[in-house]
């Protein structure tokens, strides 16, 4: 198996890096992660362009050109790990290696890496749907930035599992953002809504492309903040990511507590979204 070293391939068993890199000692890198179907990458321009404004948003030096070749290096790592199925790859940038210190330089040269992993769609959960858990976010005000930095998100999985959810479903007091690794979508007399993409939110490709595809299909998205009161209110909901696709909510477990059926507004999108992939 080989994974991409700044420009190199190399084999995953040499891929050493830095003790240095201020992506251990400082959570100070961003990334990416970009499904593969068939052997194709889906959206691939997309992602390529918010980890450019992730970088940009860091102070991170990384150029146009650099881009048009790592869109270059993907396609060949999907093809030379002859991941010709379903999976996905992960790139991170760095902003490289440099004696511990907080304040950072402006010359240090990052470091880019990425690989590539086999995965089916979790088509059980696409199915049957998920118990999710409700719980205070904690995270920066930056979360519209992709960093590796994700202590926030890190603990409320944990918590989530701990209570037997899939995912986590942060609030700001009472303001609903978005999930662990994902973003949400809630559905009330046939509208769809959704957190506006500020700074309390990534804004998740899957969350654009679900909400262009509900806006072709006649369904309104109306980008406006909503309560957990609201949340117990809505007809249905569903998660939105990169590796879940469209996954429906069946349940509401933490600060509140609820049950939700599966609804056709999130059975027509999920027709619509793998159409689109396909
Ligand atoms: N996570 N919000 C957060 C906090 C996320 O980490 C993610 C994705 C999303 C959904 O974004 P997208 O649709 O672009 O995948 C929303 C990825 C999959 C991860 O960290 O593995």
């Amino acid at each position: 198996e080989k994974v991409l070293f700044n420009d190199k391939m190399i084999d995953r068993e040499n891929a050493l890096f830095s003790f240095d890199d201020r992506s251990m000692y400082f959570g100070d890198g961003v990334y990416e992660v970009i499904r593969v179907y068939s052997g194709h990458p889906y959206k691939l321009e997309m992602h390529l362009q918010r980890l450019q404004r992730s970088a940009d948003e860091l102070d991170i030096p990384y150029s146009i050109k650099e881009k048009q070749t790592l869109k270059k290096r993907v396609t060949e790592l999907i093809d030379t790990n002859d991941l010709t199925h379903d999976g996905y790859v992960y790139i991170q940038l760095s902003r490289g290696a440099a004696a511990r210190d907080h304040l950072y330089e402006r010359h240090i040269d990052p470091f880019i890496f990425a690989f590539t992993k086999e995965m089916e769609t979790p088509v059980n959960q696409q199915e049957q749907g998920i118990a999710v858990y409700l719980t205070e976010d904690i995270r920066w005000l930056r979360c519209d930035i992709k960093t590796v930095n994700l202590l926030g998100n890190v603990l409320a999985k944990r918590q989530a599992a701990d209570h037997d959810c899939s995912e986590a479903i942060q609030h700001r007091g009472d303001t609903i953002t978005e999930g662990s690794s994902s973003n949400l979508f809630i559905v009330k007399d046939g509208r769809l809504q959704t957190h506006p993409a500020d700074n309390l939110i990534l804004n998740g490709i899957t969350r654009q492309i679900v909400a262009d595809l509900a806006e072709e299909q006649g369904l309104p998205v109306s980008f406006t903040p909503f309560t957990t009161a609201e949340l117990l209110e809505a007809d249905e909901a569903f998660i939105t990511s990169t590796i879940n696709e469209i996954t429906p909510i069946i349940e509401w477990r933490g600060t509140r507590h609820g049950m939700l059926n599966i609804g056709p507004i999130t059975a027509q999108l999920q027709k619509a979204l793998q159409a689109d992939i396909e």
